[in-house]
C-alpha cells in the first residue's frame, strides 16, 4: 500500500504574505474554513513576523483567535518578540481553541537569510533559543525552516552539506520536524535525491517535510523524487497562491490541488476532499482578486464548466 502522505497548507500565509492586496482578515478566516472543510490536517494559518516587514499578516492576533475548529495550524515566529505576541494571543483565545503551533525559519544561504530578517545564519540560530525551549515548554511543537535549500537568489548553487548542518542545528534546538524549502523553486529531483540521501545517515526522515515552490514547473517531480525516497510531507498551496507580485507570471508554491491530484492517483491518502479543495481554491481566487496558477484547479473547472467528469 502506498504510504499516506501529510499535505501540509501553507497558502494562508506563504501565499498571502506575498500578494499585493490586503485581504482582510474576515476573508482570511473563510478561507481558513474552507480548507478546514477540505479536510486539510495541518495548515500554515499566518505569521508573527514583523508588520513593518510583512503588512499583509499584521492581523495575525485577530486570525489566531478565530481559527476554524479541524486542523491542527502552525504560525512563523522569527524571534522572541514574535513568540510572545503568540502567546499572548493563544492566552487571550477562550479555551477549547484548535491547536497552534510555531515555526521557525532561517536560510541555507547568508545572503538570504541576510535580506529576510536581517541577521546573519549563526545569530538567527542564536536568536532561535528563546523561542524553541520556551515554546516547546508550553507544549508547543516547533517546525523548522532551511530555505534556499535548493538554490539562492543571490549566492547561486547552495551546498547541500550546509543544509544538512542547518537542519541538523535546527534539530538539537528542539524542532520536531525540518522544511526543506526551495525558496526560488530552482530544485531538480536529483537535487532531492542527493540531499536525502545526505540526510538520512543523520536524521530521521518522518521529521523531514518538502516545500517546494513551483517557479520552474519542477515542484511535483521533485515531489515523486521525496516521495521515492521516503518523504511523507509535502508543504503546499492553496491554488498554488503565492509568488511575486511585481514580477508577472512568476509562479509561487506548488499548488496544493496538483499535489493532492497526484497523490490521490498514486494511492495515497491524504484526507482531503478534492471537491472541497477546489472551492477552497476558488474562493481564494475570489479573495486576492485575481485567477491563480494551479494546474488542476484551472482544469477541474474548465471540466466542469464544459460538463465533463473527469
Ligand atoms: P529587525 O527589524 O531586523 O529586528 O526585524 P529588530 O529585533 O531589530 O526589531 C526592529 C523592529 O521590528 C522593532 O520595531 C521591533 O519591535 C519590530 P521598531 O523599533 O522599528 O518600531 N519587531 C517585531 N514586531 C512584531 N513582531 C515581531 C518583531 N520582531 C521585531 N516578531 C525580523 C527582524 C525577523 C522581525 C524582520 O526581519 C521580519 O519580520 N522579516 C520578515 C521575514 C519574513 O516574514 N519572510 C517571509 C517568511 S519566510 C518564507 O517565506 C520562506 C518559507 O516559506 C520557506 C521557503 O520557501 O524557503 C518559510
Ligand atoms: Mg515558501
Amino acid at each position: 500500500m502506498p504510504a499516506p502522505v501529510t499535505v501540509y497548507e501553507v497558502g494562508p500565509r506563504d501565499g498571502l504574505q506575498n500578494e499585493a492586496r490586503q485581504v482582510p482578515s474576515e476573508g482570511k478566516l473563510r478561507l481558513l474554513r474552507a480548507l478546514a472543510e477540505a479536510g486539510l490536517s495541518r495548515v500554515e494559518a499566518t505569521s508573527f513576523v514583523s508588520p513593518k516587514w510583512i503588512p499583509q499578516l499584521a492581523d495575525a492576533d485577530q486570525v489566531v483567535a478565530a481559527l476554524p475548529p479541524g486542523p491542527a495550524y502552525a504560525v512563523l515566529v522569527p524571534n522572541d518578540k514574535g513568540l510572545a505576541r503568540l502567546l499572548a494571543a493563544l492566552d487571550a483565545r477562550p479555551a477549547g481553541g484548535p491547536r497552534v503551533d510555531a515555526a521557525v525559519f532561517l536560510s541555507a544561504s547568508e545572503s538570504h537569510n541576510r535580506r529576510n530578517v536581517n541577521k546573519g545564519v549563526d545569530e538567527t540560530l542564536a536568536a532561535f533559543e528563546p523561542v524553541v525551549g520556551p515554546a516547546r515548554a508550553r507544549g508547543l511543537r516547533v517546525r523548522g525552516y532551511v530555505s534556499t535549500a535548493f538554490g539562492c537568489p543571490y549566492e547561486g548553487k547552495v551546498d547541500p552539506a550546509r543544509v544538512v548542518s542547518v537542519a541538523e542545528r535546527l534539530l538539537a534546538l528542539g524542532c520536531e520536524q525540518i522544511s526543506l524549502g526551495d525558496t526560488i523553486g530552482v530544485g531538480t529531483p536529483d537535487q532531492v535525491r542527493r540531499l536525502l540521501d545526505l540526510l538520512r545517515p543523520r536524521v530521521r526522515l518522518e521529521q523531514v517535510a518538502l516545500h517546494m515552490h513551483d517557479t520552474r514547473g519542477t515542484a511535483l517531480a521533485n515531489v515523486l523524487a521525496g516521495l521515492e525516497g521516503g518523504v511523507t510531507t509535502f508543504d503546499s498551496s492553496v491554488g498554488g497562491l503565492g509568488g511575486c507580485p511585481y514580477a508577472p507570471g512568476a509562479s509561487g508554491n506548488l499548488a496544493t490541488e496538483d499535489l493532492v491530484y497526484m497523490l490521490r492517483g498514486m494511492g495515497h491518502e491524504t484526507g482531503v476532499d478534492f471537491d472541497r479543495l477546489l472551492l477552497a481554491g476558488s474562493l481564494a481566487e475570489e479573495l486576492v482578486g485575481h485567477p491563480l496558477p494551479g494546474k488542476a484547479l484551472q482544469a477541474e473547472r474548465a471540466a466542469r464548466v464544459a460538463g465533463r467528469v473527469q
